[in-house]
């Protein structure tokens, strides 16, 4: 199959309406689409990731109204996080209706919800008038792709259409919330920070970001967002040769090249950017190794360290 990469919103939405996958920009990664309720559609999603069927997908919608006929209930405190940070990258975990094929959920009570804020994203959804089931359009357990050209490297050949949206604005995945006796809790941290979070709430919603029982997010797994590249936590050895990438923060004349840096002011919020971007880059590059400087453990530092962490799995 021929993979063309464009900026045509009806085209995109014809492919859609036929049953096929979509690539598309959200302000957090580009995720692969299809309309949730065909079911042969969303199966087309798993094919194209070499994704497992027990991994559920997120159901995107343009907002809250349109989300209602799909779940059982939706509680009180996530309709006021939804005014307050949707649409955004904040993605709310509730008990699913009939609507939603067992598919979607992985053959959980729950389904995820997200209401993104890319206006192509709005408009398609709009112009479809029904979800679309979107996970993050890299093959399973590789990085998560923030350009059209991140897309089309991993998924060339594999899918119709990569919507190009430009580079997108965040970065990071959507944070996922749920709600469990009266708390919010976090089930995967990302764009929208815990203290974003608790300014909200008034008080800081506890984390459940480890595998546990079943299955319940990707975030969850050990391994997950990586390189190909061998990666690892920390400042490297010095002993190591010029085969050995450093990715800082922010630049330090005590680290000799070859080095990329993440935010010349060190900012977080700059850093969670560009940080899957310069991983593509620093993979392309051949070396041995990529050693990443852990990030301080407050805003997007915990999204970041996490996403990191679990990259850095699979090389331990
Ligand atoms: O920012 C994002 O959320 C991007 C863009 C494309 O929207 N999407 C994304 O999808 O990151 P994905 O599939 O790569 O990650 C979604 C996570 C998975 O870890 C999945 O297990 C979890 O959401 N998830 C989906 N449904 C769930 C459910 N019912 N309960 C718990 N976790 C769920
Ligand atoms: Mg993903």
């Amino acid at each position: 199959m021929k993979t063309e990469v464009g900026t045509d919103i009806c085209s995109a939405l014809a492919l859609l309406q036929k049953g096929q996958q979509v690539a598309i920009p959200t302000e957090t990664v580009y995720g692969l689409a299809a309309d949730a309720n065909n079911e042969d559609a969303v199966l087309g999603i798993f094919s194209a990731k070499g994704r497992p069927h027990a991994n559920p997908l997120i159901l995107h919608f343009a907002q809250l109204e349109q989300a209602l006929p799909y779940v059982q209930a939706f509680p009180e405190v996530f309709k006021s996080l939804a005014k307050h940070f949707c649409p955004g990258p904040l993605t709310f975990i509730v008990p699913k209706s009939s609507l939603v094929s067992a598919l979607i959920t992985g053959g959980q009570t729950t389904v995820a919800i997200r209401f993104p804020k890319h206006p192509m994203m709005q408009q398609l959804l709009n112009d479809l008038g029904r979800p679309l089931a979107a996970p993050s359009a890299n093959l399973y357990g590789q990085l998560s792709p923030t350009t059209a050209a991140h897309v089309f490297a991993q998924l060339q050949g594999r899918i119709p259409y990569i919507l190009d949206g430009g580079a997108c604005t965040e970065g990071l995945e959507s944070t996922i919330i749920g709600f469990e006796n009266d708390r919010v809790l976090i089930y995967r941290y990302g764009s929208i920070t815990p203290e974003q979070l608790a300014a909200h709430l008034g008080y800081t919603p506890e984390a459940k970001v480890h595998e546990h029982g079943g299955v319940l997010t990707s975030g969850m797994v050990k391994h997950h967002y990586a390189t190909q590249t061998p990666l690892y936590l920390g400042l490297k050895p010095q002993e190591n040769t010029s085969q050995t990438l450093q990715i800082l923060l922010q630049d330090h004349p005590n680290v000799a090249e070859p080095k990329m840096i993440l935010s010349d002011s060190g900012s977080l919020v700059e850093a969670a950017q560009n940080l899957y971007a310069t991983l593509h880059l620093a993979d392309q590059k051949g070396l041995q190794r990529i050693f990443v400087e852990t990030f301080p453990d407050e805003g997007l530092g915990a999204a970041m360290n996490d996403r990191l962490s679990r990259a850095a799995a699979k090389f331990q």
